[in-house]
């Protein structure tokens, strides 16, 4: 009964983790060079350096340290890009990561800026 109660918490804390992020949330990992070293693991083991490129300049998909965003360089918005894909061929990722792995690859594509 214990862990039903106790598995039934952690769902409702995750689709609410998901559910309040907005463009305008910060990182809560900001500044983390743990969860940046963890967002670099994860990129390559996603794939997204397959379309975005190992350094993060851009391939198939575009270049992600440049000034330029097309959906917003905000930590909110790029976690939102993350979590819900794009029409034009970013695939959403919120089936496979949880929020706290979608933020350390915040952390990483931030961390990869020269004015950051
Ligand atoms: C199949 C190729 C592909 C993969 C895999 C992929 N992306 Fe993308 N990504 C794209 C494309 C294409 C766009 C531009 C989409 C558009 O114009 O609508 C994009 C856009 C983005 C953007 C928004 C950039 C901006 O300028 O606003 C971010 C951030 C991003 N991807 C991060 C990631 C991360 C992190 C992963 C891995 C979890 C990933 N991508 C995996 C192809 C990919």
């Amino acid at each position: 009964m214990r862990a039903v109660a106790a598995f039934t918490a952690i769902m409702a804390l995750a689709s609410f983790a998901f559910g309040q992020v907005t463009p305008d949330s910060n990182n809560p990992l900001q500044g983390s060079a743990e969860a940046a070293a963890a967002g670099k693991v994860l990129f390559g083991k996603m794939n997204c350096a397959g379309c975005h490129g190992y350094d993060l300049t851009g391939g198939m998909g575009p270049d992600l340290t440049d000034e330029s965003w097309l959906y917003g360089g905000r930590p909110g918005e790029i976690f939102h890009t993350i979590s819900e894909g794009t029409p034009r061929g970013m695939p959403s990722w919120k089936g496979q990561l949880t929020p706290d792995q979608i933020w350390q690859l915040v952390t990483f594509i931030l961390s990869k800026r020269a004015n950051q």
